[in-house]
Parts: C-alpha cells; sequence; structure tokens
C-alpha cells in the first residue's frame, strides 16, 4: 500500500540540522505551506539569517548537551536531519545518539516522529542491493570515522524511545541526496573542473540510488503517514539505480570535462539498495536521474554546459 501523505499545510514542523544539504530545500518547500521551526547550533549567523530568510523560526540549541526546551510542546511532525561528524566517537555518539533520544523526548506529542537515517548503516556487500535486513556494518569509517556506528546507535535510540512512549516514528536510510544545491555528484563535477581523479572501489561500477531533492520533498510526507510505534524502518533512495562511473561520464557529456577514476580499495564501495519496501510504501520516485543531474550543474555550474 502506497501511503497517502499527511498533509503539513499550517502544521507545526519542527526540522533539524536545516544548513545541511539535505534540509535546506525542504524548508524551502515547507515553510511555504507550514509552520516551520528550524534548530541548529548556528555558529554562523549568517546561516541562521538564511534560514529565517526561507520563511522559518530558528531555535538555537546543541542536540548534544543543550537543553530542548526551547522547542515549543505542540509539534506536530519532527524531521531529523541532525548530524554531527566530527570524528570524536563521545561528542558524535551524544549528538547524533543521545540527542536524537532527547529530541523524541521533548517532542513526545508529535503525530509522528521521521528520523534521517543512511544507507551507510550496511556493511559492504559488493553489488547486491542492500534489503532492510542485510547485515549493518562501520561502512564509511575511512573517510567519517564515527559515522556509520553513530548512525546505528541512533537507529537503536530511536526504536527504543518510540517503544517506552508509544511515538509514531519512521527510520529512512537515505542513499545520495543531490539537487540544485549539490550533493556527492557536484561535487565530483568539481574534482573533474580541477583535474583531481576520483576514488572509486575497484569492484567497478559502482552503484547507488541518488534520489533528487523533489523527490525526497513529495515522499517525506508519505514517510510521515508510515509512523507507527513499532517503528518503520526503509531504504530511502531514488527508484534508479546508477553508478558514480555513468554520472560522472554524464557529467563529462554535459561539460565536456573528462573523469580520471582511480581504483581505491579503501573508498566507498557500491552501496545500491532493495527498493521493494520503500515502492510498497512511498510508490517510484519520478525524477530521472539525467534531468536531475542535468538541472543540477544548470544550478550550480551554468558556466560548465557546453552549448548553452
Ligand atoms: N549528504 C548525504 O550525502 C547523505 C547521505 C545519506 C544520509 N544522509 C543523512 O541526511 C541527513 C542530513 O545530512 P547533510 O549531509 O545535509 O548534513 P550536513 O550538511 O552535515 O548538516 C548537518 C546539520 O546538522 C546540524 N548539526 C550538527 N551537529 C549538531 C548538533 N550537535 N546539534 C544540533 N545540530 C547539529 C548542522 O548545523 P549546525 O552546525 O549549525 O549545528 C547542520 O544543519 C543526516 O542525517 C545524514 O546522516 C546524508
Amino acid at each position: 500500500m502506497v501511503y497517502a501523505p499527511v498533509s503539513l499545510d499550517g502544521r507545526k514542523i519542527l526540522i533539524t540540522g536545516p544548513t545541511g544539504q539535505v534540509a535546506m530545500p525542504v524548508i524551502e518547500a515547507y515553510a511555504e505551506i507550514a509552520d516551520v521551526y528550524a534548530i541548529a547550533r548556528f555558529r554562523k549567523a549568517e546561516q541562521r539569517k538564511a534560514i529565517e530568510g526561507l520563511g522559518a523560526h530558528t531555535l538555537q540549541a546543541d542536540l548534544a548537551s543543550d537543553d530542548l526546551r526551547v522547542i515549543p510542546e505542540d509539534i506536530d511532525y519532527v524531521i531529523n536531519f541532525a548530524v554531527a561528524k566530527t570524528g570524536d566517537f563521545d561528542y558524535d555518539l551524544k549528538a547524533n545518539a543521545e540527542g536524537v533520544g532527547r529530541l523524541m523526548m521533548q517532542c513526545r506529542q508529535a503525530k509522528a516522529f521521521l528520523h534521517c537515517s543512511s544507507t551507510a548503516v550496511y556493511q559492504y556487500e559488493g553489488h547486491s542491493p542492500r534489503t532492510e535486513k542485510s547485515p549493518l556494518g562501520d561502512n564509511h569509517r575511512m573517510m567519517f570515522p564515527t559515522y556509520s556506528i553513530s548512525k546505528i546507535a541512533a537507529e537503536t535510540v530511536v526504536r527504543f524511545v518510540a517503544h517506552q512512549f508509544k511515538i509514531p516514528s519512521t527510520i529512512a536510510r537515505l542513499n545520495v541526496p543531490y539537487g540544485d544545491n549539490g550533493g556527492w555528484p557536484f561535487w565530483h563535477l568539481m574534482m573533474m573542473k580541477e583535474g583531481i581523479a576520483i576514488d572509486v572501489h575497484p569492484e567497478q561500477p559502482n552503484y547507488y540510488n541518488p534520489i533528487h531533492a523533489r523527490d525526497y520533498i513529495e515522499k517525506i510526507p508519505r514517510l510521515l503517514a508510515a509512523a507507527c510505534e513499532e517503528v518503520t524502518t526503509l531504504n530511502f533512495g531514488g527508484s534508479q539505480q546508477v553508478s558514480i562511473e555513468q554520472w560522472c561520464e554524464y557529467l563529462g557529456e554535459l561539460t565536456g570535462l573528462t573523469p580520471h577514476f582511480k581504483a581505491n580499495s579503501s573508498a566507498f564501495g557500491s552501496l545500491c539498495i532493495d527498493t521493494a519496501i520503500m515502492h510498497e510504501a512511498l510508490g517510484e520516485t519520478q525524477v530521472d536521474w539525467r534531468e536531475g543531474i542535468k538541472n543540477m550543474v544548470q544550478s550550480m555550474a551554468p558556466e560548465l554546459l557546453q552549448g548553452e
């Protein structure tokens, strides 16, 4: 059954991690229809201003340590995008795992709590699409030492608090988010521009399921509808499986730049997903990856497009 989206019209929504790549377009879209509260440490005043400029109320707190009573008690929906990846295990576990628990405690009355996890919670398994039952592992250790472990810990805290306090919750394991404000493919484009070799795992091609911001903005209200006290856990990516090699070649076609790949067994390997549960709950995503990538270049680096 594809869940009908919850209505966000006029609802009070709390979004954490608002200054991040993933949350920004969500804030922009939802602030037009809902009463959006955005919480972060906002160490740079201009970032706070930018979020307020999108129409959200801002709240300042460190999820690792600060009193979260700054959050109104009558929040309808929570979308937790915040993530700390400082490399310090004590701090990152506190911010990501204890932090989500503290957030849920403060928002116990919410109709639904959506926790954004990552497919980085899965162990490396070559080209086989990861199902929600695939083994977990320390996937991203080489680049972000605390990331996979603290995302796994955070999921466990979400389930514990949801069960204990009967908070309808969803855990969405996000794959590769991208859009008009960038994402991993944009970093690859910048590397191509600078002539920097792109590290890829030797078991090529390296498959992922990139998801465009337009699609995740459309799917989030369905993820909120899927929330339950038992906690719904599902993969969350684009319906199309695309490799790093494919999207870089396509970036080359658009710009005339040539990607140079360097095999490196320490690079993140394929992390594509089994989409069965996601499709059943949310339906297919709509943005074709080539269209999404082209839009991204048009928005972020139009001067690089050939013939435009
Ligand atoms: N980007 C990806 O490719 C990707 C892939 C899969 C999953 N995800 C997941 O998607 C979500 C968003 O990722 P992102 O890449 O957009 O993140 P990001 O760009 O690193 O932004 C992180 C956000 O979290 C906030 N934050 C960090 N530490 C905090 C703390 N201690 N207390 C309160 N707020 C804190 C930051 O704001 P302040 O610094 O101002 O506090 C910022 O708004 C994360 O849950 C991530 O795991 C991302």
